[in-house]
């Protein structure tokens, strides 16, 4: 059977390098979202086969179908889940309401709980699986008008750690990228006219040790080698990829 990974938020930004680089790798990839359109564009980019697994990660019992589908299908060798989606939201604690709490935690933590739950007993039958969650250097240390995204990505980092313990028995691991700044639609500044997006993209580069903002490419490197066989020996890590941007 050919190796396999799904991706969450696989239509865009960080999520659709990540498929890329998955796929320039030999695994089938299950690309997975909301818009239809954008996963098919990156469906053309993946050379070693995809699928579509169209599905909003808030409605639990749709995704519990979608997963089951994936998981019974059989067809392929799923080795490695990643979850990337997420939804990003800046407000005060003042001012941030429990809808908007609830929406974050909803996507950013809940989603990835209900994915790696269904997929359990599956890489416990299978002798084995690779988790990856996609966080946030704000859930290390939070900055801003960010406390319910950081919030989110701070319990995601730490239940990382709770999967890593609970898996490792069954060669079940699980680890975390923590991106710092990178160019994606989830910015506001991603869509900006050139020379207005080097204005503000110009102020983050002095944050950061290394000068520059991330490429969707840089995180998805990270993820493919926590996701796949060359960290067969390594779980509960979480490393940031961020340019030393919380040095
Ligand atoms: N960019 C950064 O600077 C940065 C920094 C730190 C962490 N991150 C994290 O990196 C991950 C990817 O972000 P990105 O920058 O690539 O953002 P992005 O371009 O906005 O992509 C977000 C992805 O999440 C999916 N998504 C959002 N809500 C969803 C829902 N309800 N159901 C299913 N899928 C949903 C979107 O797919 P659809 O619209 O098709 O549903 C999209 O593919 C996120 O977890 C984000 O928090 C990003």
């Amino acid at each position: 059977m050919k190796k396999a990974a799904l991706i969450t938020g696989a239509s865009s930004g960080i999520g659709a390098a990540i498929a890329i680089e998955f796929s320039k790798n030999g695994y089938f990839v299950y690309l997975m979202g909301r818009n239809k359109e954008r996963l098919q564009n990156v469906a053309l980019k993946c050379r070693s086969g995809a699928s579509i697994v169209s599905c909003d990660l808030s409605d639990e019992a749709a995704l519990n179908k979608r997963l089951g589908e994936v998981i019974g299908a059989k067809i392929h060798r799923v080795e490695c889940v990643v979850n990337n989606a997420g939804v990003f939201e800046t407000h005060s604690t003042e001012e941030g309401s429990d809808e908007i709490w609830r929406r974050q935690f909803e996507i950013n933590m809940l989603g990835p709980l209900r994915i790696a739950r269904a997929f359990f007993p599956y890489f416990k039958e299978q002798g084995g699986g690779s988790i990856v969650n996609i966080a946030s250097t704000l859930g290390l240390r939070p900055e801003g008008p960010t406390s319910a995204y950081a919030a989110s990505k701070a319990a995601l980092i730490n239940w990382t750690q709770s999967l890593a313990q609970e898996g490792g028995p069954y060669k079940i691991r699980a680890n975390c990228v923590c991106p710092g700044i990178v160019d994606t639609p989830l910015h506001s500044f991603h869509d900006l006219p050139a020379e207005k997006k080097n204005e503000v993209t110009d102020k983050m580069k002095s944050l950061q040790p290394l000068g520059r903002i991330g490429q969707p490419e840089d995180i998805a490197k990270a993820a493919y080698f926590l996701g796949s066989d060359q960290s067969a020996w390594i779980t509960g890590a979480i490393l940031p990829v961020d340019g030393g941007i919380n040095l």
